[in-house]
C-alpha cells in the first residue's frame, strides 16, 4: 500500500478530489490531511470523507523535529501540498527527499514566489493580459515554487475572462491532472 499525506491551508477542493480519486484504488490511500488553519474548510471535507485531519500551529511547524516525527510515523510515500501556503523548512525537506510535491496555479516560472498564491496569481495573470495560463506540479525545495517541474498543463484565456473565471479554468485543470500525476509518481 502506498501512502499519501496532504497538507492544505484552505478550501481543500484539491484535497477532496485526490481523496475521492484514490478511493477507487486499493493500492493507494490518503492516510491523513494536515492544515495550518483551524477554520479551514478542508477540515469539514475530511470529516465528511472520514479521513483523519489535524491542525498544527506555527510553533509546531517551526519545531520541525516533532512535526517530522509525526509525519514519519505515517510512512508517507508522497507528501502533497494542495493549496498549502507556508514555506517548508529545510529539515523537513531533507527528511523527505524527492517526496514532497506542490501544485501551483500558474505556468511557473511565471507568477511564482512569495505572496503569489490562489486568487493573487489569477489577478496578476488577468492584469498582464496573458493569452494562456495553467498549472505546474513540482517538487518542493527551500525556495517558493522553484523545485524541479514534474508536469504542466495550460488553458487558453481571453480578455473576456475575469480573475474568477481564470481561477475556475485552472481549478478544472488541477482536478483533471493532479491525482493522475500523483498516481504516476507512486507507481
Ligand atoms: C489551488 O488552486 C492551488 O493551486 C493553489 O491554491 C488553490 C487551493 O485550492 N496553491 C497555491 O497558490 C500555492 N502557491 P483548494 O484549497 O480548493 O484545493
Amino acid at each position: 500500500m502506498k501512502r499519501i499525506v496532504i497538507l492544505a491551508s484552505g478550501s481543500g477542493s484539491n484535497a477532496e478530489n485526490i481523496i475521492s480519486f484514490f478511493r477507487e484504488n486499493d493500492l493507494v490511500e490518503v492516510s491523513a490531511v494536515f492544515t495550518n488553519k483551524k477554520t479551514a474548510a478542508v477540515l469539514d471535507r475530511c470529516e465528511r470523507l472520514k479521513v483523519p485531519a489535524f491542525y498544527f500551529n506555527r510553533g509546531a511547524f517551526s519545531d520541525s523535529d516533532s512535526f517530522i516525527k509525526v509525519l514519519q510515523g505515517l510512512s508517507p510515500d508522497l507528501i502533497v501540498l494542495a493549496g498549502f501556503l507556508w514555506k517548508i523548512p529545510s529539515p523537513f525537506i531533507n527528511a523527505f527527499p524527492n517526496c514532497i510535491i506542490n501544485i501551483h496555479p500558474a505556468l511557473l516560472p511565471k507568477y511564482g514566489g512569495k505572496g503569489m498564491y490562489g486568487a493573487k496569481v489569477h489577478q496578476a495573470v488577468k492584469e498582464n493580459g496573458d493569452s494562456e495560463t495553467g498549472i505546474t506540479i513540482h517538487y518542493v525545495n527551500e525556495n517558493y515554487d522553484e523545485g524541479a517541474i514534474i508536469f504542466q498543463a495550460s488553458t487558453p484565456i481571453s480578455s473576456e475572462d475575469s480573475a474568477e473565471s481564470i481561477a475556475e479554468k485552472v481549478h478544472q485543470l488541477e482536478y483533471e491532472h493532479f491525482p493522475k500525476v500523483i498516481e504516476k509518481l507512486l507507481m
